[in-house]
């Protein structure tokens, strides 16, 4: 689907107004309903519709005017109209139409949003019309998708089109973590995946991959081990962007990157065990925010790092009762290997705190289910040794709608993983405060570096989300998050 702007629209196609509170029609809107004989005011009047944010009335047909169709689309208050409520109508809009016919749509958002409202807007129609639908040969011709082009009508068309440069960038980062996500555990293994982001390199990432011969040689042990009963070699990806001023220090982030996790011989119950194919949503989260940084060409130094591995039940498996030394020399003894990615990212974020000292460290991963028991599927749970980064990821999680809420670590949780054969364990004592003591296993891989943990079980996979932004299942939740973070924060 195509996002154009323009100073003044078609009148073919469909078109789409606004209208504020009370069922209030903007200038345009109003013009509009003049032409059709105020059959606008009458379909509002008639569908109950007062102007609310995601509220949609439809006028198919309407005589008066060419249009095959009028769209007044809920704003709500007029001093409220928000980026995030932009995005939600732009999205609303586009789960209406999509499928329905139409091919070209025009907005009008004359009055209604500036130009980086304009590109919001525009973010929300690009995330309603993902599709993941690849794999379907039977789909019928009906339910494809018709709308091919949306034309947004602003005030500053000049403006809005330097705007959706950058915000375009954002939404083709959403669009490969949820691609990433949502593609098949055969299809995604850690060498296709690894294939996949080396293809970035046409973005201008400098892509680097490491293998087993090489990370071996690091001591990478307790990533390895996770990846030691699969047939698919293990991978650690190195993305690197370097916008920014020469010898500023990177910023970084890392992502679990468990193409399937059966739990190894710690074997998960089979009921959706299929969905362990997302156990990599952090990791895509990571190349989708690269991908972004580097399309809208961020004035940052940024690298992602990506543990890749399969977690299967083999002869040549982990098993409980192993210890193994981690790359920061540190031993583990393995008592549940369904905890297994607190180990890739222990060995990641050792290497990425050692090859690169960067300013922080954030890592996100599909850690635990004890996050969805907390949080739900509505906000991530961050937890952090940095004030000022944890501030600043709740700052950016409410400007850009992926909501984080922070979640305690101390030394009181922190021995919970010791463990009387190792250094420490990798699960803690019984079943509380789970997704706490797996964060104090990553925090003691970070060397007292600045460094937060984004624990994305719940927000990275949903399939049954409300919002028409999201699709089924992958979310690519994290990229507009962090994109957010690094624009506030680091690139003034
Ligand atoms: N990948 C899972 C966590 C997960 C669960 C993600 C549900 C998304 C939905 C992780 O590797 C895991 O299995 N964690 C265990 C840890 C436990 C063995 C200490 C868990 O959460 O049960
Ligand atoms: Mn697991
Ligand atoms: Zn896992």
């Amino acid at each position: 689907m195509k996002i154009k702007f323009a100073a003044s629209g078609s009148a073919s196609g469909s078109i789409a107004v606004a209208a504020y509170d009370k069922a209030t029609l903007t200038v345009v809107g109003k013009a509009l309903d003049s032409d059709a004989g105020g059959a606008i005011t009458r379909a509002m009047k008639a569908s109950r519709f007062t102007g609310k944010a995601g509220e949609i009335v439809e006028l198919v047909a309407p005589s008066g005017v060419d249009a095959d169709r009028i769209v007044v689309f809920g704003v709500g208050t007029k001093s409220k109209v928000d980026g995030n409520g932009l995005e939600r109508a732009g999205a609303g809009l586009v789960k209406k139409l999509l499928t329905g016919g139409e091919t070209a749509l025009t907005v009008s958002l004359e009055g209604v949003a500036d130009s980086e409202g304009a590109s919001r807007f525009a973010l929300g129609c690009r995330m309603a019309a993902y599709r993941f639908d690849g794999y379907r040969t039977t789909l019928e011709e009906s339910k494809k998708p018709t709308l091919k082009t949306i034309t947004l009508i602003t005030d500053d068309e000049k403006a809005a089109k330097a705007s959706w440069k950058s915000w375009e960038a954002v939404a083709d980062g959403v669009d490969m973590a949820r691609d990433l996500v949502n593609e098949p555990p055969n299809v995604i293994d850690p060498p296709q995946y690894a294939k996949r982001v080396a293809k970035l390199a046409d973005t201008g990432l400098e892509i680097e991959i490491l293998g087993e011969k090489e990370m071996k040689k690091l001591g990478m042990n307790a990533l390895l081990g996770v990846g030691q009963g699969s047939v698919k070699e293990s991978q650690l990806v190195i993305m690197k962007w370097n916008g920014g001023k020469k010898g500023d220090k990177p910023l970084c982030f890392v992502g679990k990157g468990v193409t399937f996790d059966t739990g190894g011989i710690s074997l998960k119950p089979g009921a959706n065990m299929d969905e362990m194919k997302g156990d990599m949503g952090g990791s895509a989260a990571v190349v989708g925010l690269m991908r972004a940084l580097a399309g809208r060409k961020a004035k940052v130094n940024a690298v992602g790092i990506i543990g890749l591995v399969e977690n299967m039940p083999d002869g040549n498996a982990q098993r409980p009762g192993d210890i193994v030394t981690s790359m920061s020399g540190q031993t583990i003894e393995i008592l549940n290997t369904d905890a297994e990615g607190r180990l890739v990212l222990g060995d990641a974020l050792w290497y990425a705190q050692k090859e690169f000292d960067p300013q922080f460290m954030i890592n996100l991963a599909t850690l635990t289910g004890a996050i969805l028991i907390a949080l739900g599927h509505e906000h991530a749970g961050i937890f952090s040794n940095d004030d000022k980064i944890a501030d600043g990821l709740t700052k950016a999680g409410l400007a850009s709608d992926e909501k984080v809420w922070r979640l305690p670590v101390g030394p009181e949780y922190d021995r919970q993983i010791d463990s009387p054969v190792a250094d420490m364990k990798n699960i803690g004592e019984g079943r509380l405060a789970g997704s706490i003591t797996a964060a104090q296993f990553l925090q003691r891989h970070v060397n007292g570096k600045p460094w937060c943990h984004i624990d994305i079980a719940g927000t990275g996979m949903w399939p049954g989300s409300k919002d028409a932004r999201l699709p089924t299942f992958g979310t690519g939740f994290g990229v507009r998050l962090l994109d957010r973070f690094v624009r506030d924060n680091y690139e003034k």
